[in-house]
């Protein structure tokens, strides 16, 4: 869960080394530290903390010299403390070979014994220190190149890794691998950018070569890409992308954070979530992606769907859609537990794993689960690309664009809006409903990003009502139906960033314990909007009011009742219940965002997080 960088052409690769680690700091920010060569000089700057110390830091060190290769990195620890003797570039004993590394070494500990029993020493706690040592034990014994050692090496390796390394007696190349860890290789006029994606190297190519698990490169100035398979030992042809996103859409648009600017763009990512999925003639749903596998969707009895965190809450509302549609038996499960029960598993399963960053170990190791006993693979992610979208059966990208806050936002929204047009799609299929209704739907559904955007301009008493319970200890969110897992989502929100003790419950839960929580000092937000268990939500709202609670109310407009019941009401547009999710979570992440902001937290980055959780 680090992100790596590294330049080998004419340029200087000093800085497209720290401004890609800037842009790559979303994957971890405990530490950071580059490898730069030039035929005069090299040197290894490491620090702990964050990617602007790193530069004061060279920019002391380095005196605007001209390096025209080099690796670095951003870590978030998994081995060893977060301090600069962990951080990479970590350097070989002979000082000849240095590397970066993304991933896990599970077999760390027996390679570890066996270097140091052939006299290696270790500076670091790293798993990653192992895997340099081992590539210049191979290099030793066997007098072979730095790429063959690396292909030799990494078939004694267990684990998950990104890899970039350098060997001082080939001052112009750079062999990469991967294995379970991303890794895109930027191929420009005269030189080659890697990265953990490509946002490092957007303003620089557009042409991006994805290495696959198991395939190396190697990246010689002066000459083309050689990419090959480590474990079979063939030559591959490398398939070049072109990158259709520019720079802008990863930089911050003049929000003063990436999650807020990641909030406001949600209009324009559901939209693009929804762009050439609907038929607007005939008024249905048009995906390539469950049509090929038209039998699959008529014939399957259960759905299993698989994530993490909001991801998992964006499949609790996919259940609740897929359910009332197609009326297959639909089951939620956290892909950390899954893969570790030895789940019962049909072959005329179809399960699907949720992943914004499609590369969220537990997900990626659920979903292999369920391939090998056969159960046919349908992804939901938004990095195109990434490892769990190649390796489902068939799938849909959510569009939502780069995410770069840590806290998900426009993820989950578009999450779920491709939830409601697969679920209208199976049941069109299943003939589980009726064209009609499935119109009305659609029409109402290609409104919603309209609304969503008028919503969000009209959001000053939200920040009022952050103003006002922003040093609360404790909150409570309730909602029901396809509300409930928005309260989830809404109370994970707030945890993650402003770090206040937050529960989400199915509002008539209450009674049957945590309303004995509530008293004056207590929070209480509930979403109550008005298609879907209203009566029952405006007995559970008296409930809490009875009790003393401040009651916060998400509410339809126009709504009397519980505006009444609340000290604090926020109207987002009426609509029907399945789309009410994708309203209600909005204000929520924005009460979340501000509260943060008054409590001085770190939203872009909050403590102990990281965006891609790469390791289980
Ligand atoms: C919360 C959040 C995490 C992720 C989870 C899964 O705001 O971002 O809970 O949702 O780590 O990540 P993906 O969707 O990338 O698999």
């Amino acid at each position: 869960m680090c992100g790596i960088v590294a330049y080998a052409g004419t340029k200087n690769a000093l800085s497209i080394l720290l401004d890609g680690l800037q842009r790559l700091e979303y994957r971890g920010y405990d530490s950071a530290g580059i490898f730069i060569s030039n035929p005069k000089k090299d040197a290894v700057l490491k620090v702990k903390g964050k990617v602007n110390e790193l530069r004061l830091l060279c920019d002391k060190e380095t005196k605007e010299e001209l390096f025209p290769i080099g690796l670095g990195h951003t870590r978030w620890a998994t081995h060893g403390k977060p301090n600069e003797s962990n951080a990479h570039p970590h350097v070989s004993n002979n000082k000849e070979l240095i590397l970066v590394h993304n991933g896990i070494i599970e077999n760390y500990e027996t390679l570890k014994k066996d270097l140091i029993q052939r006299g290696y020493t270790f500076e670091s706690d790293t798993d990653s220190e192992v895997l340099i040592n081992l590539f210049e034990e191979i290099q030793k014994t066997q007098q072979v190149s730095l790429e063959a050692a690396v292909q030799i090496g990494l078939n004694k390796v267990i684990g998950a890794y990104g890899i970039v390394v350098f060997d001082k007696k080939k001052p112009h190349e750079l062999i990469v691998a991967r294995l379970g860890s991303p890794l895109a290789i930027g191929i420009g006029k005269n030189d080659f950018f890697v990265g953990s994606d490509a946002t490092p190297f957007l303003e620089h190519t557009k042409e991006v070569v994805y290495l696959n698990d198991f395939e190396m490169a190697r990246l010689s100035f002066g000459e083309d890409i050689q990419v090959s398979n480590f474990k079979e030992n063939t030559q591959i042809k490398a398939i070049i992308n072109q990158l259709t996103f520019d720079l802008e859409h990863i930089q911050k648009d003049g929000f003063d954070h990436f999650m807020l600017k990641e909030i406001f763009e949600q209009p324009k990512a559901i939209e693009n979530s929804l762009r050439g999925r609907i038929d607007l003639l005939k008024e249905e749903v048009q995906l390539d992606s469950v049509q090929k596998h038209e039998s699959i969707f008529k014939n399957t009895k259960r759905i299993i769907i698989l994530g993490c965190g909001t991801s998992w809450h964006a499949g609790l509302v996919g259940e609740y859609l897929l359910e009332k549609f197609t009326r297959i038996p639909t089951e939620v499960e956290y892909a950390s537990e899954f893969r570790y029960r030895d789940p019962i598993i049909h072959k005329d399963d179809l399960v699907i794993p949720i992943s914004q960053s499609g590369e969220t170990a537990d997900t990626m190791a659920a979903l292999k689960l369920a391939k090998d006993r056969g159960a046919f693979i349908f992804g939901i992610c938004n990095v195109v690309g990434s490892s769990i979208s190649r390796e489902t059966d068939s799938g849909m990208y959510t569009h939502a664009g780069p995410e770069i806050g840590v806290a998900s936002t426009k993820a989950f929204t578009t999450q779920i809006t491709v939830l409601i047009l697969l679920s209208l799609k199976i049941a069109a299929l299943r003939n589980t409903i009726q064209a009609s209704e499935s119109k009305r739907l659609l029409d109402e559904l290609i409104q919603i990003p309209d609304l969503i955007s008028s919503f969000l301009k009209q959001i000053s008493e939200i920040k009022e009502i952050a103003k006002i319970y922003h040093k609360a200890s404790n909150m409570l969110y309730l909602g029901r139906g396809f509300n409930f897992p928005v309260a989830l989502e809404g109370a994970l929100k707030l945890k993650e960033i402003s770090y206040i003790h937050a529960e989400g419950y199915p509002a008539a839960e209450m009674k049957h314990g945590p309303i004995a929580l509530i008293d004056k000092e207590m929070p209480v937000i509930v979403i109550a909007t008005k298609k879907g268990h209203y009566d029952k939500i405006v007995s559970n709202v008296q409930e809490i009011r009875s009790r003393g609670a401040k009651i916060i109310s998400i509410v339809s407009s126009g709504d009397e009742s519980i505006k009444k019941m609340s000290d604090h009401c926020i109207e987002i547009p009426e609509s029907d219940e399945i789309f009410s999710p994708l309203f209600a979570t909005i204000p929520l992440q924005l009460l979340s965002y501000y509260i943060a902001i008054l409590r001085n937290c770190n939203v872009d980055q909050p403590r102990n997080l990281a965006k891609s959780v790469t390791v289980e």
